[in-house]
C-alpha cells in the first residue's frame, strides 16, 4: 500500500502494525495450506467453481441457519443455512432528510432445513417481511435479522425472501481500524463502499464475500440527481412528480461490498474503449477537470489488463469520482469509486486490476484479503513498469532493502481481524508475487495469473488453491517460497 492511496487510513494502519508487531503469532496461521472454513475443505478443487456457489456456508443447529456464514475471524458476517442467488433492491433516498426507504427481494437456496434463518441488517427499521409471498416473523438482535417463515423450507429449495424497510443509514465507523464506511450520506445524495461488511447498513444480505450473487437495483432520487450502481442501466431513467428512477443490472455474480448506490449531482461520460467495451464515468461537479482523464484513463488500463490478466469479466468498465473527502478509492464491480480525489492512473491500475482480483475472483474469507490488495499492488507495480516509469523489480528492492519496515512482523497471509488492510497486505503480498515471479520465471507466473484468474472466475478462492496451482503449473514445490513471503513474522532471506 502507499500513503498516496489512502491517505486518511495509513496512519491507522500503521500505528496498528506496529502494535500487532509485539503479538506473537500463532501457531496455526504459520500453515502454508489455511484450514478452510466450515463447510468447505481446504483442498478444494482448482477447477471451475460454480458461479454462485458459496464457498464458506456455514451450517446452523437443526433446523436454525447458523448467524454467521463460518469465517472463524468475523463470526457473524454472512449466515448460514442458505445461499443467495439473486438481490432485487427497490429503494429510494432522499439527501434532504437521509431517508432511505423500500425493499429487498432475495432469491435463495436452503443448503439445510430452515426453520429460521439470519440476514445481516445494521439499524433501519423493518415493517414487513414476506418468504415465498406469506408473511413471515422477524426479530432483531445486533445486525442479525432472524426470519421465521410460516412453513419450513426443505433442503435445495428455492425460496424467495421480501424485507420492506426504511431509515436513516448509519455507516460502520472506526471497526478495525477502516475509519467510515457503508452508506456514507454526501451533501447532495450518498457515497457508499463497503468493503469489509458494509453492505448491512443499506440492504439486508448475507453479508460476506463467500456468498456471491447478481443484482437489480432501482433506485429513485430527487430529480436532478443521478444514482449510480454496478453493472449496467436498463433502460432511459424516468421521471415522474419531481423524481427519478434509474434501474441498473449487474448480472454477473457479486459480492455484497461491491455494492453501490452512490447518488448526488453528477456529470456522467460514456462511451466505448479502443476494444469495444463499454465505459462509464462519472464526476461530481466539483471534479469537472477530471472527467475526461478518469473516463480514457480506466478505458485504456481495462483494454490493457485484459491482456495481461486474461478476458474482462464484466459487461463495462469505468470510474466514480464524489466530492466525498473519504481519500480512500474501492473496486466496486465495474465501477470503481475515488472519495474526494483526482485519481492518478497507479491508482485507477490498482481498483481496475481488482476487477479480476476480488470482484471476479472473490475471498473465501478475509484472512486471505493479500489474494486481493497483494495483486492490486503488484498490478500497480506492472503498470508502472508498463508505462516506463520504475520496474517491478526496482519497486521490489526499494522496499526490501528497508529492513525496519513493520510490515516484516506482519505475515501478509494471515491478515488480522482487526487490521485487516495492513500495509503488509497490499506491499508484502505483491513483493510475493514478484519472488514467485522470480523462482518460476514471467513466462510460467503470467500464465499463472491467466490460469487463475479463469479457473476461479465468478467464484470463490483460497490462497492454498493459489499456492496449488503455482506448484502444479510449475512443476515446483513452492512451499517453502509462499511460507516465507505469507507467513513468518520476518523479513525472507534475500535470493537472487
Ligand atoms: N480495497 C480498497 C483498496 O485498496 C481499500 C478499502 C478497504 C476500502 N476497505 C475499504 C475502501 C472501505 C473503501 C471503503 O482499493
Ligand atoms: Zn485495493
Amino acid at each position: 500500500m502507499s500513503a498516496h492511496r489512502i491517505p486518511t487510513r495509513v496512519p491507522l494502519t500503521l500505528a496498528a502494525a506496529l502494535v500487532g508487531a509485539t503479538t506473537a503469532c500463532a501457531a496455526s496461521e504459520g500453515a502454508v495450506a489455511p484450514t478452510a472454513p466450515a463447510g468447505q475443505s481446504a483442498g478444494q478443487s482448482t477447477g471451475q467453481s460454480a458461479g454462485q456457489s458459496a464457498g464458506a456456508l456455514a451450517t446452523g443447529e437443526g433446523t436454525t441457519g447458523a448467524p454467521g456464514i463460518g469465517d472463524p475471524d468475523f463470526p457473524l458476517d454472512g449466515n448460514g443455512g442458505y445461499d443467495v442467488q439473486h438481490y432485487g433492491l427497490k429503494l429510494s433516498y432522499d439527501p434532504a432528510t437521509k431517508q432511505l426507504a423500500g425493499s429487498a427481494a432475495i432469491q435463495a437456496k436452503a443448503v439445510q432445513d430452515l426453520t429460521s434463518f439470519d440476514l445481516d441488517l445494521h439499524g433501519l427499521t423493518v415493517s414487513r417481511v414476506t418468504v415465498g409471498g406469506a408473511a413471515a416473523g422477524f426479530g432483531r438482535q445486533g445486525d442479525e435479522l432472524t426470519i421465521t417463515p410460516a412453513a419450513r423450507i426443505s433442503k435445495g429449495d428455492r425460496f424467495d425472501v421480501t424485507v420492506d424497510y426504511a431509515g436513516v443509514p448509519e455507516p460502520v465507523r472506526d471497526y478495525a481500524d477502516l475509519g467510515t464506511y457503508g452508506f456514507v450520506a454526501t451533501s447532495d445524495g450518498s457515497f457508499v463502499t463497503c468493503e469489509p461488511n458494509g453492505a448491512k447498513t443499506w440492504f439486508p444480505s448475507n453479508d460476506h464475500p463467500a456468498d456471491k450473487a447478481t443484482f437489480d437495483f432501482t433506485l429513485t432520487v430527487p430529480q436532478g440527481l443521478t444514482a449510480i450502481a454496478n453493472g449496467e442501466l436498463d433502460g432511459t431513467p424516468r421521471t415522474s412528480g419531481g423524481k427519478t428512477t434509474y434501474v441498473w443490472r449487474e448480472k454477473h455474480p457479486m459480492v455484497t461490498y461491491l455494492a453501490t448506490m452512490t447518488t448526488g449531482k453528477f456529470e456522467v461520460r460514456t462511451g466505448r474503449s479502443a476494444q469495444g467495451l463499454p465505459v462509464y464515468a462519472a464526476v461530481d461537479p466539483a471534479f469537472h477537470g477530471s472527467l475526461d482523464h478518469l473516463y480514457t484513463e480506466s478505458a485504456q488500463i481495462t483494454d490493457y489488463w485484459s491482456t495481461v490478466f486474461g478476458p474482462y469479466p464484466f459487461s463495462s468498465t469505468g470510474g466514480v469520482i464524489d466530492d466525498f473527502a473519504a481519500g480512500y478509492a474501492l473496486e466496486n464491480q465495474t465501477k470503481p469509486i475515488y472519495g474526494g480525489f483526482s485519481p492518478e492512473d497507479g491508482i485507477i491500475a490498482h481498483e481496475l486490476a481488482h476487477q479480476w482480483f476480488g470482484d471476479s475472483v472473490s475471498l473465501t474469507r478475509w484472512k486471505d484479503v493479500w489474494l486481493n490488495e497483494g495483486f492490486a499492488t503488484y498490478a500497480e507495480w506492472l503498470w508502472s513498469e508498463h508505462t516506463g516509469k520504475g520496474t517491478a523489480d526496482a519497486l521490489f528492492q526499494r522496499y526490501y532493502a528497508n529492513a525496519a519496515d513493520p510490515m516484516w512482523s506482519y505475515p501478509p497471509g494471515a491478515a488480522r481481524p482487526a487490521d485487516l488492510f495492513n500495509g503488509s497486505v497490499y506491499t508484502r503480498g505483491a513483493m510475493a508475487l514478484h519472488a514467485l515471479r522470480k523462482d518460476i520465471g514471467d513466462a510460467t507466473f503470467f500464465s499463472l495469473i491467466k490460469k487463475w484468474t479463469a479457473a476461479h472466475r465468478y467464484g470463490n478462492a483460497t490462497t492454498a488453491e493459489f499456492v496449488a496451482l503455482a506448484e502444479r503449473m510449475s512443476g515446483k514445490s513452492l512451499g517453502g517460497l509462499f511460507d516465507a513471503w505469507l507467513f513468518q513474522p520476518k523479513r525472507p532471506a534475500a535470493t537472487t
